[in-house]
């Protein structure tokens, strides 16, 4: 939690004064220039180690990028607002590998009802449990003035039948030129492909519009992209979201004169409230009555909203700046020829036997002026088409209420681009290494691991050494 005002930080000195030709500035290079130059620009030896910072995309403000870093690193306390129902302290507490911003090990777990072929999401009044997400941890105990407050940790209800499904945290390397795509991007991605496994580009509501993309507004549809789901729009979104769900801390932040409560309202475990005279469930001041736009126990508000203000919380402008700005994963560079070999056979196999058709190999490229202030026309290669796939018994069987089974199944394309830092690999962590992932692919990805089972060793293991590399 920080309590200084923050704006959007200038887009970037190269973009702003035109000066494309500066060292640092190098936005239309080719992808080996573009790619996060800093992990190529070190010695032979140091080539293949893991750097200790992540690397910011090149004409990064560096001052504002470090601002973000140590926002999103910062561990919060009850003080802060944490809980009163969390899964962990802070955003770099989870994504830690192989450096902040990274993946990591934590798995978190949700849990829901199919009946009569429709998902329940435990979220209206009946049997409200506050949603789907089960958050691992409470405040448990605390003193507020004389009382003596507790809060359990949330347990999954009797009635649920789809229980305890695990969900791996992912890395956020390089998704500030994802977020910067047009939908117009993703149709086109799909309506490529062999209808067999054709993705879908999922439309959902933006809740927390961007002030910088005029095409955002309250409850405007965007193609959503983010999130194992495929249903979070942006960055900015996902950092009110997140902060809300993972950590506890709610926020308020005004658009165009419209208080935005999306991530506003406390999750109590199993939807019970905090005692009276607990003070909404953690430790932070409560808002100043009288405000009809802020709810009492907001963590973090900007105020009214009185005079079409715009102003984002200031936390998550830290949290989307340092995403945003994250340069993807630098490929590994082969340790010989041989190997360097092995890896280009490995990705003719890759295509060969259509792993491309979801996890594309074309090189995608930013708009000419992103919205969000990455570098225009920058190539880049996440090896994912971000759509979401139904992939038969792989699907999690999570969804929102209402939703058919199909619906459920539903995953999106996890980009292969940096897989080699993952701890362990597929949305809830049940695959050790890649091969395993590979053989779980089923729906959509069924034929396609089918055909990876009848390859030789060999080629089996040069797609493994290719996906491995990138
Ligand atoms: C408890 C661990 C944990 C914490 C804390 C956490 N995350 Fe995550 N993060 C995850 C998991 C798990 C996912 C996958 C979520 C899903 O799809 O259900 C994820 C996914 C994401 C994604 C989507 C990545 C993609 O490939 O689409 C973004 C963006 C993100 N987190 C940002 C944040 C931010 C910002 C914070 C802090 C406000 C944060 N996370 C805190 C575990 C965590
Ligand atoms: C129909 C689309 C589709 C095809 C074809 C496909 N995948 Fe996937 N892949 C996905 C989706 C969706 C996920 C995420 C699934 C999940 O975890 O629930 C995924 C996940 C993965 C992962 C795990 C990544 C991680 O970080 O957890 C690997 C590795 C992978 N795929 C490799 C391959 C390979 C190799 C092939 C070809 C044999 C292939 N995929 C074919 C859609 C596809």
């Amino acid at each position: 939690m920080r309590r200084t005002s923050t704006a959007w930080p200038h887009i970037s000195l190269c973009t702003l004064i035109g000066l494309g030709a500066l060292a640092g500035c190098g936005a239309e290079g080719d992808l080996s220039d573009s790619q996060s130059d800093d992990f190529n620009r070190r010695g032979n030896d140091e080539r293949n180690r893991q750097p200790r910072n992540p690397a910011a995309l090149p004409g990064t403000d560096m001052t504002a990028f470090e601002a973000g870093l140590e926002a999103f690193a910062e561990a919060e306390t009850i003080e802060d607002g944490l809980g009163p129902t969390f899964n962990e302290n802070g955003c770099g507490t989870c994504h830690t590998s192989p450096v902040v911003g990274g993946s990591g090990d934590q798995i978190e777990r949700r849990f829901g009802r199919m009946q009569d072929g429709a998902f329940y999401a435990f979220d209206l009044d009946e049997e409200n449990q506050g949603g789907t997400l089960r958050q691992l941890f409470s405040n448990e105990r605390y003193r507020m003035g004389n009382a003596s407050c507790r809060i359990p940790v949330e347990t999954e209800p009797p009635t649920a039948n789809v229980r305890n499904v695990g969900r791996r945290t992912q890395p956020l390397f390089g998704l500030g030129l994802v977020d910067a795509l047009p939908d117009s991007f993703f149709d086109a991605l799909a309506a490529a492909q062999p209808t067999a496994i054709r993705g879908i580009a999922q439309r959902v509501r933006v809740t927390l519009p961007d002030p910088r993309d005029p095409s955002q507004s309250v409850g405007s549809l965007r193609v959503g992209r983010f999130g194992w789901k495929g249903l979070v729009p942006t960055l900015l979104v996902f950092s009110g979201d997140a902060y809300d769900n993972e950590m506890g801390i709610t926020t308020q932040s005004c658009f165009r004169g419209t208080s935005v409560l999306e991530f506003a309202m406390e999750n109590h475990p199993n939807n019970v409230t905090a005692p009276n005279g607990c003070n909404g469930g953690d430790l932070a001041p409560s808002q100043p009555p009288g405000v009809a736009e802020v709810p009492e126990w907001t963590d973090d508000a900007v105020g009214p909203c009185t005079g079409g203000r715009t102003e984002i919380q200031d936390d998550l402008l830290l949290f989307t700046t340092f995403m945003e700005r994250l340069a993807p994963p630098a490929r590994e560079q082969p340790r010989d020829r041989r190997a360097a070999q092995r890896i280009e056979r490995g990705e003719q196999v890759f295509s060969g036997i259509g792993c491309a058709g979801c996890h594309v190999t074309s090189t995608f490229r930013t708009p000419a002026n992103p919205y969000n202030g990455v570098p225009g026309n920058f190539a880049f290669r996440p090896y994912s088409d971000f759509l979401v796939h139904d992939m038969g018994s792989l699907g999690d069987g999570i969804g929102q209420t209402g939703d058919p089974a199909a619906q459920t199944r539903l995953m999106r394309t996890q980009p292969l681009w940096g897989a080699r830092f993952n701890p362990f690999y597929l949305h809830d962590g049940r695959a050790r290494d890649i091969q395993s992932a590979i053989l779980e692919h089923a729906g959509q990805g069924a034929a396609s691991r089918s055909s990876f089972r009848s390859l030789s060793r060999d080629d089996q293991a040069a797609l493994i050494e290719f996906v491995r590399s990138l």
